[in-house]
């Protein structure tokens, strides 16, 4: 295996990776690792780029490579089938595995995401951001998008987690950073796929996430056959803001039939 970061917990039970959001790492699942240990084995995956893991060589960490990378993880953990929950661009990279290597998934959650690729005038947003972080660094994306990761309720009353995020934030290198962003710009519409996925699906959203809003997320769960549409409380990054409910989804995810 690459020198692939990562973090499990749990040795019995099915497996069940985990992939984080952007600009965030595997710290983000810190509940999730915690709480559904007794219930799977559970990996927290560092993606190129991101926590402990190193980047790749690419200029642009393509959602293909990132999922590529995951595979990898796996194939390293003798993992041939496995859960997946993917929050936000961890959702992408789901859904990038779930095209590509349908048969290595057995579960799939999609957390405060989506499948549809960047509208031009988005992708031209995230290059233009690329082009400024590779002149001035990421402090002003961080800026500029801390108002949106966290639910107002957080961002008010809980400054301990706004710094948390924040940190995990400004501890991705300002190239990987811009790489991954010219690599989401990219990437392809996946909504295509979304009725071929034939494996227990549960899609879960912050009641509260501006980002990928529960109307999108409710739009993404009903195009996929039987799949299951949950909001917790919190904002984009609802694992760390509400760990209890997200866990209780989670577990039930695992152990539906
Ligand atoms: C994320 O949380 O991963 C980002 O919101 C993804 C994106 O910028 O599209």
């Amino acid at each position: 295996m690459a020198d692939h970061a990562y973090e499990g917990r749990g040795t019995g039970g099915p497996p069940l990776i985990l992939v984080h959001g952007f600009p965030l790492d595997r710290r983000m699942w810190r509940h999730q690792l915690a709480g559904l240990g007794e219930l799977a084995r559970v990996v927290a995956v560092d993606l190129p780029g991101f926590g402990g893991s190193p980047p790749p060589t690419a200029t642009v960490f393509a959602v293909d490579i990132l999922a590529d990378a995951l595979i990898d993880v796996a194939d390293g953990l003798g993992f041939d089938r496995f859960a997946l929950a993917g929050l936000s661009m961890g959702g992408y990279v789901a859904l990038s595995v779930a095209r590509r290597y349908p048969d290595r998934i057995s579960r799939l959650a999609l957390l405060d995401t989506r499948a549809e690729g960047d509208a031009p005038e988005a992708a031209r947003g995230r290059l233009a951001d690329a082009e400024r972080i590779d002149a001035e660094g990421t402090g002003f994306f961080i800026e500029r998008m801390r108002e949106k990761w966290l639910s107002p309720r957080s961002l008010t009353g809980r400054p301990e987690l706004v710094r948390e995020v924040e940190e995990m934030a400004r501890s991705v290198a300002a190239k990987s950073f811009a790489a991954t962003l010219r690599g989401l710009a990219a990437r392809r519409d996946e909504r295509g796929m979304l009725s071929d996925i034939d494996v227990p699906t549960l899609v879960l959203c912050g009641a509260d996430d501006q980002i990928t809003p529960p109307g999108m997320m409710h739009g993404l769960a009903a195009s996929i056959p039987g799949a299951r549409f949950a909001k917790v409380p919190g904002g984009h990054f609802c694992p760390l803001e509400s760990p209890d409910e997200v866990n209780a989804e989670l577990a039930a995810f695992l152990t539906r039939p």
